[in-house]
């Protein structure tokens, strides 16, 4: 038995820490959106046992460790489903460490390539959950779309879709580590936080402008270094007429919304030059 599907990439609009959770977990509140950039997945079950992941990258790891083997051993132990070798093939287009959610995409992809495969038809809820027990962001990427996610990314929102924009997106040479930069954060600390309400009425407006003038992630304040980096990027996507720039997640990839195609590719062709892991990508509900 064997099933292919994309594992879409995700941008944060916003990014909020509202507090810090008795667990060192975050509690968070950010506008989370599906963009085109996806890796490839695919499934093979065959009579057998044990779960294997080959991403051809050196720096993934290729067993229990890695996201998609712990999604599927997630799915097996809630199904009680026995007696199948798994092997997960990714090709991995999203850069690592990136805020891209790249890991997170390819568990949530697991589990909804495994209710097939299976024919469990555990449905959306179901698939969060289970999601929940393995990643903040992989209940998010079960539908992506766009959602308003809290708590610690499971408690998800459903909002108006994004109107469809482009969206450039460029890594700096430097990775970051999410539990080190949620380590740095002190609540009480942060000055400035995004106009969250401001970008769902903007959505439900379908205001492209002023999503993208509202857009604010606390997480740039926090990096310990690259700001430099991170400044740079978001100049050259502002002077070649991006409606705003931040970065994701947790970094370091940062991105900017373009209204129109002729612009996002002259700013991809510019930041192309200077950065090996340069997007250009559309949103995507
Ligand atoms: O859940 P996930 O494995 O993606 O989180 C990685 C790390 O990020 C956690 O170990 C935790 O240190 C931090 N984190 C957090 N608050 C969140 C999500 C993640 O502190 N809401």
């Amino acid at each position: 038995m064997k099933e292919t599907a994309l594992a879409y990439a995700k941008i944060n609009l916003s990014l909020d820490i509202v507090s810090k959770m008795p667990d060192g977990y975050h509690n968070l509140k950010t506008i989370m959106q599906t963009v085109s950039l996806a890796d490839e997945v695919t499934i093979e079950c065959n009579p057998g046992e044990g779960i294997t992941v080959d991403s051809g990258l050196p720096y993934i790891p290729d067993d229990e460790r890695n996201i998609a083997a712990k999604a599927a051993m997630a799915f097996y132990e809630f199904t009680g489903i026995t007696g199948y070798r798994t092997h997960i093939k990714i090709i991995k287009n999203i850069p690592v460490c990136a805020g891209l959610g790249g890991g997170s995409t390819d568990g949530a992809c697991v589990l909804t390539l495994l209710d097939k495969i299976f024919e469990t038809m555990l449905g959306r809820q179901k698939l969060e959950a289970l999601g929940n027990k393995i990643g903040s962001d992989v209940p998010f990427s079960i539908t992506g779309g766009t959602k308003l996610a809290e708590g610690k990314g499971e408690l998800l929102t459903d909002l108006p879709p994004m109107p469809h924009c482009y969206s450039v997106i460029c890594k700096p040479l430097f990775s970051c580590s999410t539990p080190e930069l949620f380590k740095l954060v002190k609540c009480e600390k942060i000055r400035a936080r995004p106009d969250t309400e401001g970008i769902i009425k903007a959505l439900g407006e379908n205001n492209l402008g002023d999503i993208a003038r509202r857009m604010y992630n606390v997480f740039e304040d926090i990096l310990p270094r690259g700001k430099h980096e991170i400044a740079e990027i978001k100049s050259t996507l502002l002077d070649n007429n991006a409606l705003g720039a931040i970065m994701t997640g947790s970094g370091s990839a940062v991105f900017g919304l373009f209204d129109n195609i002729d612009d996002a590719q002259k700013a991809y062709g510019q930041l192309n030059r200077s950065y090996r892991d340069c997007f250009l990508t559309e949103t995507f509900n």
